[in-house]
């Protein structure tokens, strides 16, 4: 039989007839290659033209107990997970290549090995000496992990059917290849048909299943929604090359909270945990400067204390530049618009630079009062003052919307030493946590009441 080549978006895994420089489908550009697809048999058979056996039906309420987690002993990963490893569970880790995906997953495999986890670590990118090596190198040479190092999945598949183990971690799932797909390893086709067959293993005799998944460099894992889809819970692992924290991002989670993130720094021994996220985050701050201002941001279940910094400069070009570190740049524009449209603050003309300390990347409309702030204290050149947090929602007709969770803001604030807020009107506040309140209405009375005249 023939096999029909087809082509495959490697962003969004849409199938098309031909090859074209744009998929139609998610819009990318460049991202069209051509594969053998999954099924070549002929799709015109229907599966109705043979009968099948009959599944089993059961009801909704029938009597379960909640899975049994696993914890590993280090919280941030723990938490992240939703409380602790889920059985029968696939997990896709993604990152940049260098991040630190090999080195979180080493402590992790150690780590609940040590807790009495069964687990095998099967490395396709480095050989057993070099992860042995790193093992030693971060003091967990002593863990009950077995190692292999293996890009054949058949191999790798009947060697886990014989060990049964509780946990298997896949270094990574761009080097696994099937046998039965005609396809290079790391092609969509592949990834899909590799990731497939290890979640179907993990539902099938409830070992977790940990694939690690290299980010291409416009920030999809190869064949991302195909696998993305399929798995329990994706997390990615991001950072700032020349920065040492490092944060696990849960983006999608079926057992616990998605949004949550576990914070880590990198160090001469591998990966530390860092409890108190705020204070690092800070540590860095010196005395109050024009433009940096401090935003009390919820990341999942946690308070967040980051610095906004921003720099503000006449252009010397017809179209300055907006340029953004860690934060939405169509949302700076908004609040730009927004500043310049409502209370008459022009940027025309000036180089606006934003920056978040740490290397730390904040998705919250809430950071808009803080961003704003940043903007206005970078073009006054007038510091805000010291120990002062902010946050709240910026819309476009100038008005200020409350943020989710203001008290536990507060109350973080608070912890670390601030001794002032400036938090919308509206929305429940309590007792302030014991700081100066200020509220303003609108985006008017903030610049009014921060910088004096509007
Ligand atoms: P690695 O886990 O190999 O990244 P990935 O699997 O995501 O490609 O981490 C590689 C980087 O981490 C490397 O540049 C060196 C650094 N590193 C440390 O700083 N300290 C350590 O203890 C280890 C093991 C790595
Ligand atoms: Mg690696």
């Amino acid at each position: 039989m023939a096999k029909t080549k087809t082509f495959i978006c490697s962003a969004c895994g849409a199938s098309a007839t031909k090859w074209s420089g744009r998929c139609e489908a998610c819009g990318a550009w460049n991202t069209i290659t051509q594969e053998v697809p999954l099924s070549s048999g002929p799709a015109s058979k229907s599966l109705g033209a043979r009968r099948g056996s009959a599944v089993p039906l059961s009801d909704l309420s029938v009597d379960e107990a909640p899975p049994s987690r696993a914890a590993s002993g280090l919280g941030e990963l723990d938490r992240v997970l939703g409380g602790g490893l889920v059985p029968a569970s696939a997990i896709l880790v993604g990152g940049d290549p260098g991040i630190g995906k090999s080195t979180l997953l080493l402590q992790a495999a150690a780590a609940f090995a040590r807790q009495g986890v069964k687990t095998i670590y099967v490395s396709g990118e480095e050989a057993s000496a070099q992860v042995r090596m790193r093992a030693r190198r971060l003091g967990l040479a002593d863990a009950p992990v077995r190692l292999a190092a293996e890009t054949n999945l058949r191999d790798i598949l009947t060697t886990l059917e014989a060990e049964r183990p509780q946990l298997v971690v896949i270094d990574s799932i761009q080097t696994m290849w099937a046998d039965n797909v005609d396809s290079a390893p790391g092609s969509v086709t592949q990834v899909r048909a590799t990731a497939h067959e290890l979640t179907t293993f993990a539902k099938r005799t409830g070992t977790s299943v940990i694939m690690v998944g290299h980010v291409t460099k416009d920030g999809q894992i190869a064949g991302p929604r195909v696998v993305e889809h399929m798995v329990d819970t994706v997390l990615y692992f991001e950072g700032e090359r020349g920065h040492q924290f490092r944060i696990l991002r849960a983006v999608k989670n079926r057992f616990g909270p998605a949004d949550e993130i576990g914070v880590f720094e990198m160090t001469g021994v591998g990966l530390a945990e860092v409890t108190n996220p705020s204070a690092l985050f800070l540590s860095e701050r010196g005395q109050p400067s024009a433009g940096s201002v401090v935003f009390a941001g919820i990341e999942g279940t946690r308070p967040v204390l980051v610095e906004f910094q921003a720099l503000v400069a006449p252009s010397p070009l017809s179209q300055p530049r907006r340029t953004v570190v860690g934060w939405d740049g169509g949302r700076l524009a908004m609040i730009l618009a927004v500043l310049e449209a409502r209370c008459g603050i022009p940027f025309a003309g000036l180089d606006v630079y934003l920056n978040v300390a740490g290397g730390m990347k904040i998705g919250e409309p809430a950071a808009d009062l803080a961003v704003a702030a940043a903007l206005l204290s970078a073009r006054e050149d007038a510091p805000l003052p010291a120990d002062t947090v902010v946050f709240g929602e910026i819309s476009l007709s100038g008005a200020l919307r409350p943020a989710p969770q203001t008290e536990n803001r507060l109350k973080e604030a608070r912890k670390l030493g601030f001794t002032a807020a400036i938090a919308p009107a509206g929305g429940k506040i309590g007792s302030g946590g014991g700081l100066t309140l200020t509220r303003p209405a609108d985006l008017t009375g903030f610049v009014g009441e921060i910088f004096g005249a509007g």
